[in-house]
């Protein structure tokens, strides 16, 4: 595939090395742009693509990935905020220590990366900004009340980075991915009493019955990093299996 090609271009993924963020990263070097993994572990990295380590939760250890990065690519066109941990529980359940340390990589780690990152997009003739947000950010699930409101504010915080620099030229758009077949939801499915019932519980959840895959997920947030998306801003594409979006009558009726 090579609807959206990149060449020329210079990409920044957080939380690379793993999952989405890797799918991401490779796409967007199958596609041609220079791109460089910011992980806290970018061990398994492709020899095609800059590894660097770092911690969204650290603003030093941000600014000199960021810019070693731009240093390593020639500049920054595409920063993709992908790098994030979850918590389960209900409100009742999450200690005030775990709710500052989810907000500090899910959340602030997009702050973080941005500000580090906005320099170089300013002086990009495509410059565009695309944060991984969740299905949990525009529906109510059970257990997750401190990852949904990490992902909420990733949500609201893309609509008004898009809105403060679009006279700049900066696009910033959000994927919300439903589900997806990553190593921390097999990490998930792992710590479950019945894992395959798990599986297909998750799947079931999703109107197309099954999970979303990584490369999926990196196609869609590739249309929104690349200029063929020039008139997309503020936006949130969900790539969920129609899980926010559709009301299904049980199969059958
Ligand atoms: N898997 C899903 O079902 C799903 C659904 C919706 C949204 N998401 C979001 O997608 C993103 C990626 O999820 P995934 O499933 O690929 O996870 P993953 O655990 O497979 O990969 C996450 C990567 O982020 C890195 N990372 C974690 N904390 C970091 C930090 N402080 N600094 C730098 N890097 C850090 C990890 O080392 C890892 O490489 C997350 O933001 C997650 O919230 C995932």
């Amino acid at each position: 595939m090579n609807a959206y090609p990149l060449a020329g271009l210079r990409a920044v993924v957080t939380g690379g090395a793993s999952g989405i963020g890797h799918a991401v990263a490779r796409l967007l070097d199958a596609q041609g742009a220079a791109v460089a993994v910011l992980d806290l572990d970018p061990a398994g990295t492709p020899d095609t693509i800059t590894a660097l380590r770092a911690d969204v939760a650290d603003d030093t250890s941000v600014r000199e990935a960021v810019a070693a990065a731009a240093a390593a690519l020639g500049g920054i066109d595409i920063l993709v905020n992908n790098a994030g941990i979850g918590a389960a529980g209900t409100v009742e359940d999450n200690p005030d220590d775990q709710w500052h340390t989810v907000l500090d990589v899910n959340l602030l780690g997009v702050v973080r990366t941005t500000r580090a990152a906005l320099p170089h997009l300013r002086r990009s003739e495509h410059p565009a900004v695309v944060n991984i947000c969740s299905i949990a950010a525009t529906a109510g699930l059970p257990q997750r009340a401190l990852y949904s409101a990490s992902k909420g504010a990733v949500l609201s915080l893309t609509l008004a980075m898009a809105a403060d620099h679009v006279r700049e030229g900066i696009r910033v758009n959000c994927v919300n991915p439903g589900t997806v077949d990553t190593p921390w939801v097999a990490r998930l499915l792992d710590a479950a009493a019945d894992p395959e019932a798990e599986r297909a519980a998750l799947g079931a959840r999703q109107p197309t019955g099954r999970l979303v895959s990584a490369d999926e997920v990196a196609a869609a947030v590739v249309y929104l990093a690349s200029p063929a998306a020039a008139s997309v801003t503020g936006t949130a594409l969900a790539v969920d299996g129609g899980m926010a979006g559709l009301r299904l009558r049980p199969a059958g009726t």
